[in-house]
């Protein structure tokens, strides 16, 4: 560990001390004086459209998820909807959930194939129905109910980039790549890597100052059929309370799933943590929970990513993630921009 993340640590438990002292004080309740949406870092042009969504007028739910389609339908995109990298079988698999702060009310979709916009799914599973979250066939059938109709998400980009992944994953099975007599290095070619996780998190603040928040994202590469990350999960993926502020996540979900870390985070902003302190608490918690060696580099430290976006009533927006440097995406009346995430390890 850094001397530089023991240090962050020790302003960390004082800003927590401090928190206690601030939470005694009424929270802030009052609209802020402009909108502002926050995303992952692939989320630029998200929060553009989703400050021009709010401009005209659009509640904060409605202008996010405009925001995140852009990127669901992206082929280039290959972490979320259509253009996502496949499970293990080749089959493209979307999460999402959508939270709406003015209500409290949430709606996912989890293993849903074949459905280009996830997050509109979602958003139908908390307007139109009396549950929460909808999976495999079962969401894929009530958005089709909806008037969704299925395709094939697998671009041919994302196709041929699973077939290295299948052809390099082991020496003990009869596929192989491209190659001559000599030169096949089976099982290295692909290690997990960042890009295996990537998703798009958004959460705005509208004109009426109602905070909404929507994850989205095709999952882990080549994962087990059926796997579930924490991106559509109400407290891991995503959290918002109108009265206080937003967090979602993209990382390793696992990591997140064990410590439900957009609720802490909300939490933690509701004790008077400033969003960039509660982010950094988040990435300690998962640094506190991950305990087995193979999760861990030689120091010790985790050797995963997960990063963490919020911003809180007031309209102040920070990130962090467990290691850095990192970005995430900012828009308000300024413009859309990238901004630099904290982190606790190099
Ligand atoms: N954070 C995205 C996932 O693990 O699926």
């Amino acid at each position: 560990m850094s001397h530089h993340s023991l240090s962050r640590r020790d302003f960390i438990r004082n800003s927590a001390t401090a928190g206690a002292a601030i939470a005694l004080r009424p929270q802030l309740h009052s609209p802020p004086s402009h909108p502002v949406a926050i995303a992952s870092r692939n989320g630029l042009q998200a929060v553009a459209r989703t400050i021009e969504e709010i401009n005209q007028g659009s509640d904060a739910l409605d202008a996010i998820i405009a925001g995140v389609n852009l990127v669901e339908e992206d082929p280039s995109d290959l972490t979320v909807g259509y253009g996502g990298l496949p499970n293990a079988e080749g089959i493209v698999e979307l999460d999402a959930a959508v939270m709406h702060g003015p209500t409290g009310r949430v709606g996912a979709v989890a293993s849903l194939e074949g459905i280009k916009y996830p997050s509109k799914v979602a958003q139908l599973v908390l307007e139109r129905t009396d549950h929460v979250l909808l999976v495999g066939e079962g969401a894929q059938e009530f958005a089709r109910m909806h008037g969704f109709s299925t395709e094939n998400l697998l671009t041919d980009e994302a196709r041929e980039i699973w077939v290295q992944w299948r052809e390099t994953l082991s020496n003990r099975d009869d596929y192989l790549p491209p190659h001559g007599p000599d030169d096949v290095n089976l099982g290295e070619a692909f290690q997990r890597n960042e890009e295996f996780w990537g998703t798009i998190h958004c959460s705005a603040i509208d004109l009426l100052g109602n905070i909404s928040s929507v994850t989205t994202t095709s999952g882990l590469a080549f994962k087990i059929p059926g796997r579930v990350g924490d991106s559509p999960i109400p407290g891991a993926g995503l959290y918002c309370d109108n009265d206080v502020g937003a967090a979602g996540s993209t990382g390793r979900g696992e990591a997140n799933l064990q410590s439900c870390c957009s609720f802490l985070i909300v939490e933690r902003m509701r004790m008077g943590d400033s969003p960039q302190d509660a982010c950094l608490y988040a990435c300690e918690r998962i640094t506190q929970n991950t305990h087995l060696a193979r999760l861990q580099n030689e120091s010790g430290e985790p050797a995963f990513n997960v990063s963490f976006y919020a911003l809180n009533k007031a309209g102040e927006v920070a990130g962090a993630r467990i290691r850095g440097p990192g970005q995430m995406a900012v828009a308000d009346q300024d413009g859309a921009r990238l901004i630099e995430l904290a982190y606790l390890f190099e």
